[in-house]
């Protein structure tokens, strides 16, 4: 199979949701169309569970279900569907706004009862912002929920989406008759009978033809064309190219637990979604089809094993063929690499390969020679952008609570930095350290990591930060920037680049500090051009 075609067959997406709409169910489903798995239940839902802050067995197990569920990787048809695991729970979600810079498009699943839920508004503003292809699945239709056309105003308003219905559903919860498939044409009915892989579907051109009042009964028919007239009123036309620029967001319904209206869905994605994408790096844009392999680091795992500090390191191939044993520059070090068993994933399994493609995710076996962001090339000096730091919501000062184990210490901080754990901020006053973490699990994750893999301890102190604002260096040589750096002295940090941080103790003093030091350019995410 040529290189082209390699590359043409790959589809690689992230699902996205608020915890509960029922990710983990849908990709299982997916995965048993893909055959990957024999039965439902076989993929282990990745969750998070509340009770876990006090529980490290808990989130120890939780490690390792992450890492079998990271990739899941099966064959449809004639492609290669790459589904790039995204943690929902919100003290995660930096996770996954990383993992989304690897997926070429998304899925975003929503609850009928639910609606628009804010993690999924979070991350549909990160799609939105990078003008990733969005398809929405609304979800749980054999139950009660918000009227079709209200959770479509919904998805306009909250999301910010220009959407096109691809399916309608035939009345819902305990009246839920099917669904209406408008990109096929056909009627699927609803058994309830979750066993069933592939549904029956009856096709229907033409949606005046009276035989639909024998089908779903005629009060269920005379709905059902009044809601058809009503979409091709209202919406536009599917147009795959705006689709595909991120501008127009096709949407369908179905229930992921009854395996209903998924393989319509899996059916439109392979034939909608994009193969790998060209990516932007800091010199120039990358095709998928260049020949020379490049790929970055999206994601760091550590070994389950604590004695073996070995860790993996996701990386999304970007161009060429990523090949076993061949040498490859790691830019940031200036080294050159070889990779003797570069893991693959498939199904929940993962296997050594000898060669991956653009698209693909190869895990890569590494002792602390990578962190998040890392370029790998053939040589070529190049800088993967696209992997910016939100501000954290939590910051403590971390403090040394084994003075014999110091080194330990800044060792084992180094690295769960580098896995992209939390943020490091050292304040330029005392050099103190600082950690900035999304939700306030991290804290423990990180101390009882401490201890168990690097034999060091650690305690927390307050420190009040309402959030961190990276500081444009553009003006710095001014008197303003001067004064400024002076009055907020106690407030200034590096953090883990060098790059210099201004922690703003409150809204309303940082407010204040734009107001008084305009030229001052701050910056909430630490990527800016
Ligand atoms: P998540 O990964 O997005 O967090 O959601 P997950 O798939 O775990 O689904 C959350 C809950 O919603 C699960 O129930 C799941 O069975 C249920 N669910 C998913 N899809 C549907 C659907 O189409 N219809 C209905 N009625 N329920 C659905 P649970 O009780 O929390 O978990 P479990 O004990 O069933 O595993």
């Amino acid at each position: 199979m040529s290189f082209k075609t390699q590359i043409q067959k790959r589809r690689t997406f992230g699902i996205i949701s608020h915890p509960d709409a029922g990710k983990t169910t849908l990709t299982e489903k997916l995965l048993l169309f893909g055959g990957a798995i024999q039965e439902a239940g076989a993929v282990k839902s990745n969750k998070i569970k509340k009770s876990a802050t006090s529980d490290f067995m808990e989130i120890e197990r939780q490690r390792g279900i992450s890492v079998a569920t990271s990739v899941l990787a099966f064959l449809y048809k004639d492609k290669k569907i790459n589904i790039l695991d995204t943690p929902g729970h919100k003290d995660f979600a930096e996770d996954t706004f990383r993992t989304l810079t690897a997926v070429d498009s998304v899925i975003v699943v929503i609850d009928v009862a639910k609606g628009v839920e804010e993690q999924t508004k979070k991350l549909v503003e990160v799609c939105r912002m990078r003008n990733i292809p969005i398809i929405v699945f609304i979800n749980k239709l054999d139950r009660e929920g918000k009227d079709a056309f209200d959770l479509l105003d919904e998805l306009e308003l909250k999301l910010g989406l220009s959407i096109t219905p691809l399916s309608f559903p035939i009345g819902m919860g305990y009246d839920f008759k099917g669904i209406y498939n408008i990109y096929e044409k056909n009627i699927n009915l609803f058994s309830g009978d979750n066993k069933k892989n592939i549904e029956d579907t009856i096709a229907f051109n033409d949606i005046t033809n009276p035989e639909l009042e024998t089908i779903i009964g005629s009060a269920a028919a005379k709905t059902l064309r009044d809601n058809l007239e009503l979409v091709e009123g209202v919406y536009p036309d599917f147009d795959k190219e705006k689709y595909l620029e991120g501008k127009q967001q096709p949407v369908f319904f179905g229930s992921a637990l009854n395996n209903f209206g998924v393989r319509e869905l899996l059916d439109c994605f392979i034939e909608i979604a994009p193969p790998p994408r060209a990516k932007m790096a800091e010199e120039r844009l990358v095709e998928a089809l260049e020949p020379d392999m490049t790929g970055f680091v999206f994601k760091i795992h550590a070994n389950m094993d604590p004695k073996h500090r070995d860790r993996l390191a996701f990386i999304k191939i970007v161009s060429g063929t990523f090949e076993r044993n061949r040498p490859y520059l790691h830019v940031r070090n200036g080294k050159k690499l070889k990779f003797s068993s570069p893991n693959a994933f498939f199904a929940e399994k993962k296997e050594i390969v000898d060669i991956s493609y653009p698209g693909d995710i190869v895990g890569l076996h590494d002792t602390g020679n990578f962190k998040i962001g890392d370029t790998l090339t053939e040589g070529e000096n190049l800088h993967y952008k696209g992997i910016p730091s939100f501000s954290p919501e939590h910051f403590r000062y971390i403090n040394n609570a084994d003075p014999m184990k110091a080194k330990q210490l800044n060792k084992g901080i180094d690295q769960l930095m580098d896995e992209g754990v939390a943020q490091l901020f050292t304040l330029e006053i005392n050099n103190r350290k600082v950690i900035g973490t999304v939700g306030a699990l991290q804290f423990e994750v990180i101390q009882y990591r401490l201890e168990h893999e690097y034999g060091a301890k650690c305690t927390y102190e307050n420190f009040p930060v309402h959030k961190a604002c990276w500081i444009d260096p553009e003006n710095s040589k001014s008197e303003e920037f001067k004064e400024f750096s002076r009055v907020k002295q106690k407030f200034l940090a590096k953090d883990k680049k060098g790059q210099l941080v201004f922690l703003a103790d409150s809204q309303f003093s940082l407010q204040m500090t734009q107001q008084k030091y305009p030229s001052v350019k701050l910056h909430f995410t630490s990527e800016f051009d």
